[in-house]
């Protein structure tokens, strides 16, 4: 990674502060491209969104440089929209395909997103947290942020105590989403790990880019757990870094 000093990431207590979006993408990579070398069999617990993208570009990169292997890891997504084909473009199986899974050397029988074509999704969401107890824990997850503070799909309102299932998005969220869905037919439900299940992560990494996160940043850290800010609860975690960009970070004083 080139850098001078003057770019240097500034860090703060659980959170550290890049210069801007493609440093702080550079970083969330360079930490998982370190973790595999220490543990080429660990189970990554993977995020979908657009802040996400510029972090599986760096990961192809860094494959194709022969840095890095996926080839003993096992991976679970975080959620899967309810209702979409596997294939269809906006669905999170098709996209990591597209970002990540087609471009390394991961074994796709080892790669794990929600069934949210299941006939029973809430059957389906109940398997995925059976299999993630089978195969986990999960050693890294990576997060994104919502603009109302959701991680994963867990909207406002998820209790602590969540597991993996089906919830039904906030008007907030499809209104973020919405460009996903040229047609406009978009999925008003998901599966999603529950809180509690990514609070069993071993570590925990959250991405947050942008002026639109900065509320949302603001609020994970106001102290302790605000149902209305599922990203809260990631305070009583005891392995947890947020990178952030300088806009994203914008709200938090010291
Ligand atoms: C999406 C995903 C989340 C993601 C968040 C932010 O709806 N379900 O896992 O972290 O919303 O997405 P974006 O990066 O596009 O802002």
């Amino acid at each position: 990674m080139q850098t001078n000093s003057a770019r240097l990431p500034a860090r703060r207590s659980g959170v550290t502060v890049a210069p801007d979006a493609r440093e702080a993408a550079r970083l969330v990579a360079a930490r998982i491209v370190a973790f595999m070398k220490e543990k080429p069999d660990a189970v990554l617990g993977l995020a979908t969104g657009a802040t996400m993208e510029p972090v599986y570009a760096e990961l192809v990169a860094a494959y194709r440089a022969g840095n890095v292997s996926f080839a003993s890891a096992s991976t679970f997504n975080l959620d899967e929209y309810v209702g979409l084909a596997s294939e269809h473009p906006a669905a999170y199986r098709s996209t990591m395909n597209r970002l990540l899974f087609d471009h390394v050397d991961i074994d796709k029988t080892r790669t794990h997103v929600p069934d949210g074509h299941a006939s029973d999704p809430s059957a389906a969401a109940a398997r995925y947290e059976a299999a993630i107890a089978a195969t986990g824990p999960i050693d890294l997850q990576l997060l994104g942020i919502g603009r109302n503070g959701h991680i994963g799909f867990n909207e406002p309102g998820s209790p602590l105590d969540s597991r993996t299932r089906v919830v039904e998005l906030h008007s907030s969220t499809l209104d973020a989403n919405r460009a996903f869905f040229p047609d406009g037919r978009m999925p008003h439900f998901a599966i999603t790990m529950g809180i509690a299940t990514i609070l069993q992560a071993r570590r925990i990494l959250l991405l947050a880019t942008g002026p639109a996160k900065r509320d949302a940043v603001v609020r994970a850290h106001a102290g302790g757990f605000d149902i209305d800010c599922p990203a809260s609860a990631l305070s009583g975690h005891a392995n947890v870094e947020w990178i952030v960009d300088a806009e994203a970070a914008a709200g938090l004083s010291g």
